[in-house]
């Protein structure tokens, strides 16, 4: 939900606002802008579109010169995506950047025209740089602390007032923000891929803590305005990394880099056997006393849960609820002694997995969080946290991040089930030989003639505009992830149906040529998925089936016909058949999307951090 950057250096620091805003553009790409301080003022270049548009702008117009710039990209909450909406604003001797939303919009901006202000824009931002312009009488601290007293709702601001062009000031309050610590030069940034080829130390600020940077150096003041010192975290992801080396799009590199990811997320964590497993990170939790368990998350990280469900309940004998952050969130909670909260979140700064986890604690009920990026808001704040050591995940279809929440999912259902005494020491040893073959396994399904062939799969399906996932038990889960796929890349609609719910009321949608994604891996429900599967068939339906690969032989070796076409995965064992039967979705998603010519890594309207509600 909006990137945004600062730079104070000795360089240029429009390349680098830009070159940062590359990084960003996951957060929003409705509309990117620069201000910079030039030896005349500031220099203010935004457009509508995303970071090219800027670019050919910048080109046109002439680079701004200039050793300290803020810089935005957009993910438009209020006002429509448009050049006067976009990012920077300026407003008397005040420009801004913000990342997340003035609730109390409405009610500043009359009283600042009341006071004879004049907005430009329909944005909430707008109110913000007025407002601190309003406050301000030469002292920029000063202002900054007054006007966030009047603000409700979630802020990271980067500010530059015009008689301080050597100085960037920047504060949040719940969007996320951090600073960039360099030599004779800092910065600031949404997050850490916008400055990890200039540095990997940061300051990660808290809410209403003060950044007063220069090119020489950083001054923090608390919430209080009393002077602060805070730690450095440094950031170990490797810079190419966040780089698309070689590929056409970050999602398919980001599917390519599963095995990687996965032997990191799983392979040390098992290395030292099943009793020790997460012993560094769950110190302080105790598996007996958790009688159930809700899982909240959003999007994917949801659909991740839903596996995790199945596996906990199987192994751990443990109750567990799945829940979407939003709604979660504004439930009548009825918490109970032995509950807890596993969050999940790649980015760890999802608004309403954040807001999730803070009604848990509020509760007094213990939180765990599944989250990719180090040191964000819901790792600093769950009672403990595992992370998945995926590495900068950029595409806005997540892949990689998924199949490692999913394989922590699956590790927890282990340690528990170890600790709560519900399955055989020996059987649990079993499933983590089985778990650390994933690597491998995810390694030969990417070889390159498989590929080939789920896109070749995907480019005949490509003109569709309707499809069904149909599955049971944790295939039915799965439905909804290879569902959200598909549909965020490619805008082929899809839906996920229990496949045997369908005949109750939505087969009445099946024609002639209608496609239909049967899944059907799991040992317990494969005959009754296939059933559902030939009542498809029998209307007209045009199917693929995904199953395991002795199943493929024989129903293909069969005389009668049981889907149009198939994807078979390896037979591996069932505990990781979630795992492995993912994969080919996330490529056939990917090829129908490019066959389609869409934008792969920036499906429209999408943003892939969402720090609103
Ligand atoms: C969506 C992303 O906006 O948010 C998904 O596109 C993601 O990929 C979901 O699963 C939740 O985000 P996060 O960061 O909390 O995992």
């Amino acid at each position: 939900m909006c990137g945004i950057v600062g730079y104070i250096g000795n360089k240029n620091s429009a390349e680098i606002l830009v070159e940062g805003l590359k990084k960003l553009e996951y957060r929003g790409y409705d509309s990117a802008g620069i201000a910079v301080f030039e030896k005349d003022g500031i220099n203010l270049v935004k457009t509508k579109g995303r970071m090219k548009d800027l670019e050919d702008k910048l080109a046109e117009r002439g680079i701004p010169q200039g050793v300290c710039g803020i810089g935005h990209t957009r993910w438009a909450t209020h006002g429509a995506p448009s050049d006067i909406n976009s990012h920077p604003h300026r407003s008397g001797r005040v420009t801004i950047v913000h990342n997340g939303i003035i609730e109390n919009y409405a009610e500043l901006r009359e009283e600042l025209e009341a006071q004879g202000r004049v907005f430009l824009s329909q944005t909430d931002t707008e109110c913000v740089s007025h407002t601190i312009d309003s406050m301000y009488n030469g002292d920029p601290i000063d202002a900054i602390y007054n006007a966030i007293k009047k603000f409700r709702g979630s802020y990271a601001l980067a500010v530059l007032f015009d008689d301080h062009p050597e100085t960037l000031y920047a504060i949040r309050h719940e969007s996320p923000l951090i600073v960039g610590i360099g030599e004779g030069e800092n910065f600031i940034a949404s997050d850490i891929p916008a400055i990890l080829s200039r540095t990997n130390k940061y300051y990660l600020l808290e809410s209403n803590e003060l950044a007063i940077i220069t090119a020489g150096g950083i001054e923090l003041l608390g919430a209080d305005r009393a002077p602060i010192e805070k730690d450095v975290f440094v950031a170990n992801w490797d810079v190419s990394a966040a780089e698309k080396g070689g590929y056409p799009h970050f999602m398919i590199k980001e599917i390519h880099e599963q095995p990687r990811a996965l032997r990191d997320t799983i392979c040390p964590r098992l290395s030292e056997g099943i009793d020790k497993l997460f012993d560094d990170e769950a110190q302080n939790l105790d598996f007996n006393t958790i009688k159930r368990i809700y899982i909240v998350a959003c999007g994917s990280a949801m659909h991740a849960g839903m596996i995790g469900r199945h596996a906990i309940e199987k192994l751990a004998r443990v109750p567990v609820q799945v829940e979407v952050a939003s709604e979660f969130r504004y439930d009548t909670l009825l918490f109970q002694p032995g509950d807890a909260v596993l969050l999940i979140s790649q980015s760890g700064e999802t608004a309403d997995t954040l807001a999730a986890l803070r009604i848990a604690k509020a509760n007094g009920v213990p939180t765990i969080a599944i989250v990719n990026v180090v040191g964000s808001s819901i790792a600093r704040e769950a009672d403990m946290v595992l992370y998945t050591w995926a590495g900068p995940e950029i595409a806005v279809a997540t892949t990689k991040a998924y199949t490692c929440q999913v394989s922590i999912l699956l590790m927890l259902a282990m340690r528990m089930a170890y600790e709560r005494g519900t399955a055989e020491k020996a059987e649990l040893e079993r499933l983590a030989a089985e778990l650390n073959k994933v690597p491998e396994i995810f390694e030969s399904m990417l070889s390159s003639d498989k590929e080939e062939e789920y896109k070749a799969l995907a480019e005949s399906y490509k003109d569709c505009e309707d499809l069904f996932f149909i599955g049971r038990g944790y295939d039915s889960s799965l439905c909804w992830e290879a569902s959200i796929k598909l549909k965020e890349v490619s805008y082929i609609h899809s839906e996920a149906y229990a496949a045997g719910e369908l005949k109750h009321g939505t087969i009445s949608l099946i024609d002639e040529g209608y496609p239909v994604v049967g899944i059907a891996t799991s040992d317990a429900h494969y005959e009754k998925t296939i059933s559902n599967v030939e009542e498809v068939l029998a209307r007209g339906a045009r199917v693929i089936l995904l199953c395991n690969e002795d199943v493929a032989e024989r129903l293909k070796a069969s005389t009668k016909k049981v889907a149009d076409d198939f994807i078979a995965i390896p037979l591996v064992d069932e505990f990781i058949r979630p795992l492995a039967a993912i994969l080919p979705l996330q490529i056939f998603s990917y090829y129908a999307a490019c066959a389609r010519g869409c934008d792969v890594d920036k499906p429209k309207n999408l943003a892939k951090s969402v720090t609103v509600e």
